[in-house]
């Protein structure tokens, strides 16, 4: 499986996914400014990938603090996180990484500056391991639900390209592979950035996973025909009661979904849950650059001038979630928010489903 992002030798070698499947070319990212061009220009996406960019930008960001204490050094990243949150809204998983970083260097107060930059940078390498575990959780709860000859739909990438090891929604499309169940999957082109087309469709082919590219319009008409047994999608960001910021156009997979009697599933990390909101209304959807509509890769095909509305994302409402699959068991979307209470009996509310 192709490495997203990894650290090497004070550099973090980020794979320059705008120029997949064309090309497979690492930027070498030497300062935490990279990092976040890259996170802004979409070289690294995905909310759990982002999430570790960030972690590592923060860690490329320290080494350059000149400080004598741990007040001052705190102080000399303030910068950091600021340019580091700006990039992109509606990903959890940036504002999760950092938080994590500022409670991390709240329980290391007492050591040495140096000693701190070098804790960061074992920090967000440890945020890229999590994450690879984490992938292969979600992976085994969702592939309970994955039957021998299933055909799958998903939109966008929640591929392994968006995180650090396995995907979240292909995780379980990638332990259903493995345990020889005979899936395939339809893969939406996902206008307009066509991470469905450039990335998904090129993992699955690469990890020996049947895959079919379809055009965004065409996931209902395909449903109707009884070509899909199951939808699985990642998110961006899930509100405690269940609502789904994903890439734009998962709101109408998953009406369609519900119009065809087929279940929807979402794979959550726990990190791209934000237990803070109460509804998906309160979700920042980031709105890009009218150029990534009106071209496809530097060419233009819409009148020069015309105006765009060009929404990253979308929310999906919990009553059209079949479940969620995390590290922790798949749940239903009532269920969700006591994962973030203390003290919970998760085996209690975890959803085993009809599989
Ligand atoms: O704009 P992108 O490519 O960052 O959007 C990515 C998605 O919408 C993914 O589905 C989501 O981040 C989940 S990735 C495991």
């Amino acid at each position: 499986m192709v490495k997203t992002i990894y650290w090497e030798n004070n550099v973090v070698m980020m794979l320059d996914q705008s120029r997949l499947p064309l090309e497979v070319v690492y930027v070498e990212c030497r300062n935490y400014q990279t990092v976040a061009e890259g996170i802004k220009k979409l070289w690294i996406r995905g909310a759990p990938a982002i999430g570790i960019a960030a972690a590592m930008g923060i860690a490329l960001g320290a080494q350059e603090i000149q400080a004598q204490n741990f007040d001052e050094f705190v102080e000399g990243l303030q910068p950091v996180f600021e340019t580091i949150h700006a990039t992109r809204p509606t990903a959890v998983n940036i504002h999760w990484a950092i938080e994590r970083i500022k409670r991390f260097l709240a329980d290391h107060k007492d050591e040495r500056v140096d000693t701190l930059k070098r804790m960061l940078i074992e920090e967000g390498t440890r945020i890229l391991e999590e994450d690879i575990a984490v992938n292969r959780k979600i992976g085994e709860y969702g592939a309970q639900f994955i039957r021998d000859g299933d055909t799958i739909l998903t939109h966008c990438n929640a591929g392994s390209l968006a995180t650090g090891g396995f995907g979240t929604a292909t995780a379980a499309m990638y332990v259903a592979h493995e345990q020889g169940k005979r899936i395939q999957v339809f893969a939406d082109e996902t206008r307009p950035v066509n991470q469905g087309a450039r990335l998904t469709s090129w993992e699955l082919m690469q990890a020996g996973i049947p895959v079919t590219l379809i055009t965004d319009n065409s996931a209902g008409a395909i449903m109707k025909r009884g070509l899909i047994d199951l939808a699985i999608v990642g998110t961006d960001r899930t509100t405690r009661n269940g609502d789904v910021a994903n890439k734009i156009g998962t709101y109408t997979v998953a009406v369609m979904c519900r119009e065809h009697g087929i279940p929807f599933y979402v794979a959550a990390p726990l990190s791209s849950i934000d237990f803070t909101l109460d509804s998906g209304d309160k979700i920042i959807i980031e709105e890009r650059h009218p150029d990534e509509v009106r071209t496809i890769w530097g060419h233009q095909i819409a009148p020069h001038g015309v105006n765009v509305l060009n929404l990253a994302f979308d929310v999906t409402p919990s009553r059209y979630v079949t479940a969620f699959f995390t590290e922790k068991g798949a749940f239903r979307p009532r269920d969700l928010r006591r994962l973030g209470q203390e003290g919970v009996d998760i085996d209690a509310i975890r959803y085993v489903g009809a599989c």
